[in-house]
């Protein structure tokens, strides 16, 4: 099958990735769902009824041979690999003294190593598609709270990964980052996990927007970013969190 577009989600079972798969669907693009989570995946596949539109591979971002797999079952499945969506991440958050090296190499593996592996094993593709490149790095590369230093580094680290493949892939791609702050996801989980936020209204208030964030405002921002409209755009980080990095916090 040919599409105009097809994409690569890494982390697109669930929660901001599975958002980022159903609006790339919605563009009539294709869209492959890399995931670790082969109950996710399959309830993706069955919620979407997307048929050829969406591949399926579970597999770790981190494991190098699955990930040059997907990328050419991808390729072949669609007839072009033109953007890639380096979503996967959690975080292991926890006092300093605590955190484990096997824990700082766990976040470190799929935040960061998974990015650069995908892109690598991307990039002939992509180049060839003259396509994007989305990376999901977080308002936590710039600021942070106690306990946070795996995550944070591994997202400071997706951050500086963006602009050094901006600059090697360029002018044929072009590598751009979104940066959320905090994003609901707890309605975008397999439906065994899936509940409704359980959010207070300070929650909510705290944040200029008047709320907390939501899958689709991250969705929308990726689209815009792997669409041609987008073509001044490289080496970019967009900051997607409803004010909160620009609010001075001093106690009156
Ligand atoms: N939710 C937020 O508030 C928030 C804020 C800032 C940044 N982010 C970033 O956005 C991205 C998505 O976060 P989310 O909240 O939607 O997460 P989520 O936990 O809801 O979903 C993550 C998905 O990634 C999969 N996954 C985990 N490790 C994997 C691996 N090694 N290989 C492939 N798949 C893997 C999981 O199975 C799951 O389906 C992450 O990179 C996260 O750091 C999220």
């Amino acid at each position: 099958m040919d599409f105009r577009k097809a994409v690569l989600v890494t982390g697109g079972a669930q929660g901001i990735g599975k958002a980022i798969v159903m609006a790339c669907l919605e563009q009539g693009w294709g869209a492959a769902a890399l995931d670790v989570d082969g109950e996710a995946l399959a309830a993706l596949a069955e919620e979407t009824g997307a048929g050829k539109a969406l591949l399926t591979v579970e597999a770790a971002n981190h494991d190098e041979a699955a990930v040059a797999g997907a990328v050419a079952a991808a390729a072949t499945r669609f007839g072009c690999l033109s953007g890639l969506v380096n979503n996967a991440g959690f975080s292991r958050n926890r006092p300093l003294e605590e955190l484990t090296l096997e824990d700082w190499n766990a976040v470190i593996a799929t935040n960061l190593t998974g990015a650069f592996l995908c892109a690598k094993h991307a990039a002939p593709h992509l180049r060839k598609a003259r396509g994007a490149i989305v990376n999901l790095a977080s308002t936590r590369a710039f600021m942070s709270q106690p306990g946070t230093e795996a995550y944070s580094a591994s997202k400071g680290g997706v951050f500086a990964l963006t602009h050094a493949l901006a600059a090697s892939l360029a002018p044929d791609v072009r590598v751009n980052a979104i940066s959320p702050g905090w994003i609901a996801t707890q309605a975008w989980q397999k439906p065994s996990h899936r509940s409704e936020p359980d959010l207070e209204p300070q929650d909510h208030d705290q944040h200029w927007s008047g709320r907390v964030g939501a899958p689709p405002d991250i969705a929308s921002m990726a689209v815009y970013l792997l669409g041609d409209q987008a073509g001044f755009m490289t080496g970019s980080n967009v900051v997607i969190d409803g004010g909160m990095t620009r609010k001075m916090i001093y106690v009156e």
